[in-house]
C-alpha cells in the first residue's frame, strides 16, 4: 500500500468551541488508484489530506506511507517521506515572489533535479506555458489552480494528494487535467483527490465519501 490510515480522530479547537473533523477515519491508497473524496463543505476532507501528508497530526490514530510511519515523526522524517509526494493544498502551494517556472523548478530541486525543458513540458500541458514568467498573484484563478498541479507533479511523485485540482478551471482545461491525471495513474501513481467536481468524481477508480468526519460505507 502507498498509503494506510488507521481510526484517525482530529478535533479541532477554536475559542473554546471544539471541531470534531475526522472521527475515526480508516483509509487506504494502493499504486494507480485515483480515488475521488468527496463529501460536503466541512466535511473533513481537506483535514483527511492534510493527516494523510503529514502536515498535520491526527490526535489519535496513525498514518504510514509506503510502510513508513509519519504521524507525530520529526519534521526531517516527514520531508524525507514527503519527497514520494505531491501536494496541492486548498490554500494553495505557490511561492508568490517566485514565477510560474520558478515555483515548479523549486519542487523538482527538493528532489535533487532541476529539468528545465520538461518543467516547460508540463507547463504547455496544463495550458499555462503563456503565463510561464508571471508570479501568482497575477494569476487567475484557474491559472493559479494549473500551476499549482505543476508544482505537485513536478518532482514525478508515486503520491498524490490533491485538494480541488480543478477549482475554478474552464471545461476543456478540467477534461486536460482528467487526462492528465489517469495517465499518471496508469502508470502507477497513486491519487487522492478531494473535490466537489463530478467529472473527477467519474474519472476516479474509485470514490470515499466523507461526511461529518466519518467515511460513509454504501
Ligand atoms: N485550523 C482549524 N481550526 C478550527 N477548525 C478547523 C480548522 N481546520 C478545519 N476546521 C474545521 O474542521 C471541519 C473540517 O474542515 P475541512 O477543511 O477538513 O473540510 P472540507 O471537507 O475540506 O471542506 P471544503 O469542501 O469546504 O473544503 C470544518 O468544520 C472546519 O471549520
Ligand atoms: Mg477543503
Amino acid at each position: 500500500m502507498l498509503i494506510e490510515a488507521r481510526e484517525l480522530y482530529r478535533f479541532h479547537h477554536l475559542g473554546g468551541e471544539e471541531v470534531k473533523a475526522l472521527r475515526g477515519v480508516d483509509f487506504s491508497l494502493a499504486p494507480g488508484e485515483f480515488v475521488a473524496l468527496v463529501g460536503p463543505s466541512g466535511s473533513g476532507k481537506s483535514t483527511l489530506l492534510d493527516c494523510l501528508a503529514g502536515l498535520d497530526d491526527p490526535d489519535g490514530g496513525m498514518v504510514t506511507v509506503e510502510g513508513r510511519p509519519i504521524s507525530r515523526q520529526p519534521e526531517a522524517v516527514r520531508r524525507k517521506i514527503r519527497r514520494g509526494m505531491g501536494l496541492m493544498r486548498q490554500k494553495g502551494n505557490l511561492l508568490p515572489h517566485l514565477t510560474v517556472t520558478e515555483n515548479v523548478l523549486e519542487a523538482q530541486s527538493v528532489v535533487g533535479r532541476g529539468d528545465l525543458s520538461e518543467v516547460l513540458q508540463l507547463l504547455e500541458e496544463m495550458g499555462i506555458a503563456h503565463r510561464a514568467g508571471a508570479c501568482p498573484p497575477a494569476l487567475s484563478g484557474g491559472e493559479r489552480a494549473r500551476a499549482g498541479l505543476a508544482v505537485a507533479l513536478a518532482a514525478r511523485p508515486r503520491i498524490l494528494l490533491l485538494d480541488e485540482p480543478t477549482g475554478e478551471v474552464d471545461a476543456a482545461t478540467e477534461a486536460a487535467i482528467v487526462n492528465l491525471l489517469r495517465a499518471r495513474c496508469a502508470a502507477g501513481v497513486g491519487l487522492v483527490a478531494a473535490t466537489h467536481n463530478p467529472a473527477l468524481g467519474k474519472a476516479a477508480s474509485r470514490t470515499v465519501g466523507l461526511a461529518e468526519g466519518k467515511v460513509l460505507h454504501a
